[in-house]
């Protein structure tokens, strides 16, 4: 039993070596690197496929929850993200991809 058990656990885990998604380079990566990444890593940033508009309203909410965005610098967060993590974005995160 823990023996099935380790085995379910060993096809779930990333294998060793799995890369984890690094944010794409861009004005505004620096900027979401230090506000996002005190509670989130790239992956759940970059599995995300929002417009701006949604974007803009989970930005304000990460705010409220914590989150520390300038104010000066909350345009260039939300381009950024909306730029690379919009409805087009194609990415599927580590943990959900089939082989
Ligand atoms: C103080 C901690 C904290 C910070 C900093 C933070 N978040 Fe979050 N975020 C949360 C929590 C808590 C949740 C809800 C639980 C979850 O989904 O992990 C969440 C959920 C999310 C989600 C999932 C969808 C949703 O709306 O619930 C997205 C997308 C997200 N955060 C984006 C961001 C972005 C972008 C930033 C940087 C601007 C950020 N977060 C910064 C705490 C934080």
């Amino acid at each position: 039993m823990k023996f099935a058990i380790a085995l379910i656990l060993a096809a779930t885990l990333p294998t060793p070596g799995t890369q984890f998604k690094q944010l794409p380079n861009g004005k505004g990566k620096a900027e979401v690197e230090a506000a996002c990444y005190a509670c989130h890593s790239a992956d759940l940033l970059a599995q995300q496929r929002l417009n701006e508009k949604q974007w803009t309203a989970t930005v304000e909410k990460m705010m409220r929850w914590g989150a520390v965005v300038a104010p000066e610098k909350k345009d260039v967060v939300i381009q950024y993200l909306a730029k690379n993590f919009g409805p087009g974005n194609k990415f599927v995160p580590t943990k959900v991809k089939t082989q």
